[in-house]
């Protein structure tokens, strides 16, 4: 028996040395053994969220303040996004799929009861986060997607609305009359496939991430999308580990950018086992955006120099209270609210624009 638990135990680990292979973590292993950092708890209360939640940081801090729990003050927070029709990357007035169909896509997860919740490709549904919730709360599943999220939806009373905006109807119509190449379906030609990615393709997503005093950390993440998807398509945001992840013992990531890059790196769990390493936030994002410009090699998706020409973002939080946001393009900023307030904050930066 003990013969058997120190095979797994071993297996265990040069399976996790083979997985992390050429990590610069792994010379943070201690006797194999992944080292966690020091927790010390300072009682601090802090919310982070992508540059668009400012007003949903703000939000989000001041109903934990009076005593809400952190999930259900960070849904708050990025309820106001949701709601809001003037931002086309999330929610009402979201941008629409190649149809012209808003398909949303949102997770939630509970750091206390390390629970999750997500929706994908969910149409007439103004706030997929609070749909998320409901998986999260009232079904032993994770995931619900297109009809029968809608149909979950509805069952629970969620009123179906046209989510399409006059103007963002008009951003659809003006991609549709300038339609040529420009679209997600890869041409067999090489020289044609990189059109899609130069002309501009919203990508925008909010994530808010909330720590209370007592240490707990929520999150959630909710997006319409890439701009003028393949129907059905569905990015990083619902997935959990890529669009968000939180270990309530080590701190939470979540992201935004292209869903594509972080689907095929799994970015947020990333980050967070990179924490669990002692890893400071911003190393850990920095770390994993190396990670995926290291796997990124289609020349469609690389500029002169070989560097990702995409932009793809991490939301940063460490149980001891330190926090970052990390792009793979800079200069950019996030979103924080503590007790100084609420306030823009810099980016760490993996590569600079020149101007
Ligand atoms: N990160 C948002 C998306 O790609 O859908």
């Amino acid at each position: 028996m003990a013969a058997k638990a120190q095979f797994s135990r071993r297996r265990f680990f040069s399976t996790a040395a083979a997985l992390l292979g050429g990590w610069p973590f792994l010379s943070r292993l201690q006797g194999g053994r992944a080292v966690a950092p020091t927790v010390q708890r300072r009682g601090t209360q802090l919310v982070v969220s992508s540059a668009n939640g400012l007003e949903a940081a703000k939000t989000t801090y001041r109903l934990m303040s009076r005593g809400s729990d952190t999930l259900e003050a960070a849904i708050s927070g990025v309820n106001l996004v949701e709601n809001d029709p003037d931002d086309m990357s999330v929610g009402y007035g979201g941008l629409p799929n190649e149809d012209g169909v808003v398909e949303l896509d949102s997770a939630v997860m509970h750091g206390p009861t390390h629970k999750a919740g997500a929706v994908a490709a969910l149409q007439n549904i103004k706030n997929p986060s609070r749909v998320a919730q409901l998986v999260l709360e009232t079904t032993d599943h994770v995931l619900l997607v297109g009809k029968g999220a809608l149909r979950f939806a509805k069952a629970n009373g969620f009123k179906e609305e046209e989510l399409l905006t006059k103007k963002s109807r008009e951003r659809w119509l003006k991609w549709k009359r300038d339609l040529s190449r420009r679209d997600d379906w890869l041409s067999d030609d090489e020289e044609d496939r990189g059109i899609a990615r130069k002309v501009a393709r919203p990508t925008g997503t909010i994530h808010v991430a909330a720590m209370n005093s007592d240490g707990d950390i929520s999150c959630v993440t909710t997006t319409s999308g890439l701009a003028w998807k393949i129907p059905g398509r569905v990015g990083d945001s619902p997935i959990i580990g890529a669009g968000l992840y939180v270990d309530n013992a080590i701190g939470s990531c979540g992201s935004t950018g292209r869903g594509e890059a972080n689907l095929q790196n799994l970015c947020c769990f990333a980050a967070v086992e990179l924490m669990r390493t002692g890893l400071a936030p911003e190393e850990a994002g920095l770390e994993v955006l190396r990670r995926v410009a290291s796997h990124t090699t289609e020349k469609r998706l690389l500029d002169d120099q070989g560097r990702p020409n995409f932009g793809l973002k991490f939301y940063l939080i460490a149980k001891d209270g330190r926090y970052a946001g990390a792009t793979m393009w800079g200069p950019s900023k996030f979103a924080v609210a503590d007790r100084r307030g609420t306030r823009l904050e810099e980016c760490a930066v993996l590569y600079q624009r020149e101007n």
